[in-house]
């Protein structure tokens, strides 16, 4: 249980946004919003409307952080879900969670004095568990022959043994260990949870049907689990499966949004943000949305008499900031940065094609692609930035550090094919949800007349 301690420990850390040039971590923390008691599968949310904090007013009610958490321990048949559009901070909200649980019950060994505030706030959930476990579910592959344990302590990134694998499943089966489970991104996975067949905590079966047995409370019913996902995995999951217990990131309040925006970009922010605010609502609507708010910080920084005016040009410029250390590096003569942004973008949108955002090794040679070479293109920017830690994140698997830089390659992509296959996808492809962040990228894209003008849109079509 160590091992599983220090993993999950390992795993919630990092920071929101470590530095990017001179935006640097903000000192205070910020949440965005969170609502529950809404209809999910009567279309309250559905169908997804792409990149925004989109939410009907009417629907739901907002909850705050501790009576979320709450409400997540309370018992419920099988996990509770954390939903969001992309960027709306599930991620760093689960990390938050699993975080503050593993302070709140001593379970780390890193600095206990800096911790002590942290204490205070959650002493309600002190001494409550043994054990915080919190995984990505992209780490977990999909697999035949496996067991529970296999999946939910997901080995290749664990590196427990098939010994330390079954007593630690005994330990928590006979309630000597307490435990509470986040699983991050149910959309990242690269298979669908089945329930079609009921099993028993030690059969063995296959990921997508263990998985599927422990959302519908079948496996590991005393536990809580807390799953995230963008809306679109949660809400086509079969009635048995789907969570009894929902919130929502609905985006930053306004109030929030404008304090992150001043706190980080210095003198003139505020004025800054109400001229936005005014002549152009849709960006500010737009910047409503965490991930987006870092991104039109980012490309503000850069140009600040002249920032993008939407949200695609936002997204061209950030794939640009990837693409300029080509410049600052002495490349070898044999890299075609053109082509590699080309086969780039063809593996985006077959990704997205195929619902899948973990590649691997033989993805990336099927485009011909190699890894030192991505390494050598596009991975480092200047400054320890988030953004500049890689394009293409994982050691043994591949994904883009994050989802929507997929989508805006499988759109930069889209808007270079042939008219014919253009209308095929239009057709036959973007009305289902998982590309809805690439329809609006595109139709960005193609009716933005400064987007098109932006030299690194012109780099980035001709890859
Ligand atoms: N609470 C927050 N405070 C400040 N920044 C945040 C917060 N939440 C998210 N962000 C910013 O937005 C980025 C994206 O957040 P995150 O990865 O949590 O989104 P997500 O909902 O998990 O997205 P996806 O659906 O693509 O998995 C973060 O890297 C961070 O820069
Ligand atoms: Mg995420």
């Amino acid at each position: 249980m160590d091992k599983i301690r220090r993993f999950s420990w390992n795993n919630v850390q990092g920071k929101v946004l470590q530095s990017y040039e001179d935006l640097s971590e903000p000192d205070s923390e910020f949440y965005p919003q969170l609502k529950t008691g809404f209809k999910l599968y009567h279309g309250a949310y559905l169908p997804q409307e792409g990149f925004s904090a989109h939410c009907n007013p009417k629907t739901g009610s907002f909850m705050d952080y501790k009576a979320c958490l709450a409400c997540i321990q309370e018992k419920h048949v099988g996990p509770c879900a954390i939903i969001g559009q992309p960027g709306s901070g599930k991620t760093i909200m689960m990390k938050r969670l699993a975080k503050q649980l593993i302070i709140a019950n001593n379970l780390q060994s890193d600095e206990p004095s800096r911790w002590k505030k942290l204490r205070q706030v959650f002493r309600n959930e002190a001494r409550q568990y043994d054990v915080v476990l919190h995984m990505n579910i992209r780490d977990i592959p999909n697999q035949d022959n496996v067991t529970l344990a296999n999946v939910i302590f997901s080995p290749r990134v664990t590196k427990l043994s098939a010994h330390e694998l079954g007593y630690g499943l005994k330990a928590i089966l006979d309630g000597e260990v307490k435990i509470i489970m986040f699983f991050d991104g149910l959309d990242q996975a690269t298979w669908d949870p089945i329930c079609d067949t009921r099993i028993e905590s030690w059969e063995i079966s296959s990921t997508p049907t263990i998985f599927g047995n422990i959302l519908a409370g079948n496996l590991l019913p005393n536990v809580p689990i807390i799953i995230s996902s963008r809306e679109h995995s949660v809400a086509r999951l079969s009635r048995e499966m789907r969570p009894e217990f929902i919130a929502a990131l609905v985006g930053f309040s306004e109030d929030e949004a404008e304090k992150m925006y001043c706190e980080l970009m210095g003198l003139n922010a505020k004025k800054d943000w109400h001229e936005m605010k005014i002549s152009n609502p849709a960006m500010h609507y737009m910047c409503l949305t965490p991930l987006f708010l870092v991104f039109y910080m980012i490309t503000r920084k850069r140009s600040p008499s002249h920032p993008p005016n939407c949200a695609s040009g936002v997204m061209v410029t950030i794939i640009q900031i990837f693409l300029e250390c080509e410049n600052t590096r002495n490349l070898d003569d044999n890299v075609d940065v053109h082509e590699v942004i080309s086969k780039l973008k063809a593996m985006a949108f077959n990704g997205t094609m195929n619902q899948k955002v973990t590649f691997t090794k033989d993805d990336l040679s099927e485009y011909d692609l190699e890894y030192k070479v991505i390494s050598d293109i596009i991975i480092k920017v200047p400054g320890q930035t988030f953004l500049g830690q890689k394009i293409l994140a994982g050691m043994y698997e591949y994904f883009f550090c994050h989802q929507t830089l997929q989508e805006v390659l499988a759109a930069l992509f889209v808007v270079g094919m042939r008219l014919d296959e253009f209308k095929q996808i239009v057709d036959h492809e973007f009305q289902k949800p998982y590309w809805a962040i690439v329809r609006n990228f595109t139709s960005g894209i193609l009716k933005n007349e400064s987007v098109k003008a932006n030299i690194g849109f012109q780099i980035l079509k001709q890859g």
